[in-house]
């Protein structure tokens, strides 16, 4: 299928330990697609088997109808931008590190073209003040606004995101998270992105990947997700309704007078 990423029926595994076993998705371009579920599911080790830093022992992952088991690492990763969960230290200065996202693909010399994309996003991001700074100078949540742009101008095909708002203040979270849905829709990527904080998931996803024990367990578009769901990914008690396109969530113990709220949808 055109404009489509197809995972099918992909299994990991790592000496004798399996990763993930039987995930089929099918991931179309302009939803920004969210992964959700317990620490040590397995999310990293699927975006990581999407980029081929992870083999994959059975099944098989399509990008427009062309398998990535024909193509080496730089054929993928010339189509697929990845933020890893943790960056590694690097030596690098933050201009350094967005000049390098385009030197992926321009080589040595940047072109014109090039030095424009950077300049926007640095606009974009309010990256100004820090150009000049090595990167591993920057508080976590500046670090992480800086390897997202960096992502984000390789003007990719499929941007993958892993917990990119963790160290994010509140404002910089609803920021960061409206820039990546509006690039998504913009430029008609497919996004997969990491997040720990179900309302913003439910809030700026088109769609949810719950992911448990290794498994996919439900994908659903945003909307239909309800409380049971969630309780049930979680192991947790959860009321979830929305008001004016809202989610609102309450996790973990119920109070004695907890209100009963309708079960109403995303406008
Ligand atoms: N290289 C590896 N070798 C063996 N086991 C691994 C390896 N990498 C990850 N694992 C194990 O695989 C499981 C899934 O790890 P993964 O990093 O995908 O979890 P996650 O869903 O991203 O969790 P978190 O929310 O904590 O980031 C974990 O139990 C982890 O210990
Ligand atoms: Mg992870």
């Amino acid at each position: 299928m055109l404009n489509t990423l197809q995972i099918k029926d992909v299994f990991v595994k790592i000496n004798k330990t399996i990763l993930l076993e039987d995930v089929n998705l099918s991931l179309q371009k302009g939803d920004l697609n969210i992964i959700i579920g317990p620490n040590g599911a397995g999310k990293s080790t699927l975006l990581k088997a999407i980029v081929k830093i992870l083999d994959i022992q059975k099944g098989d992952i399509l990008l427009n109808n062309k398998s990535f088991k024909e193509q080496n690492i730089n054929e993928v990763s010339s189509q697929i931008a990845y933020m890893a969960q943790s960056n590694e230290k690097s030596n690098l200065n933050v201009i350094d590190v967005l000049e390098l996202s385009r030197r992926k693909y321009s080589g040595f010399i940047l072109s014109k073209t090039d030095y424009i994309l950077i300049e926007n996003i640095i606009k974009e991001f309010g990256l100004e003040k820090f150009l000049n700074k090595n990167i591993d100078m920057l508080s976590g949540g500046e670090r992480q606004k800086v390897f997202l742009a960096a992502a984000i101008i390789q003007e990719p095909k499929v941007l993958i995101l892993d917990e990119p708002i963790s160290h994010l203040d509140p404002k910089n979270q609803i920021e960061m998270l409206d820039i990546i849905k509006r690039k998504t829709k913009e430029e008609n990527f497919i996004c997969i992105t990491v997040l720990h904080d179900l309302q913003n998931a439910l809030h700026y996803g088109n769609k949810i990947i719950m992911l448990k024990n290794k498994k996919i367990i439900n994908f659903q578009k945003s909307e239909d997700i309800n409380s049971q769901m969630l309780s049930s990914l979680y192991d947790i008690p959860c009321k979830l309704f929305w008001e004016d396109g809202h989610p609102f969530l309450f996790l973990g113990h119920q109070h004695s007078n907890t209100k009963t709220y309708q079960h109403s949808h995303k406008k």
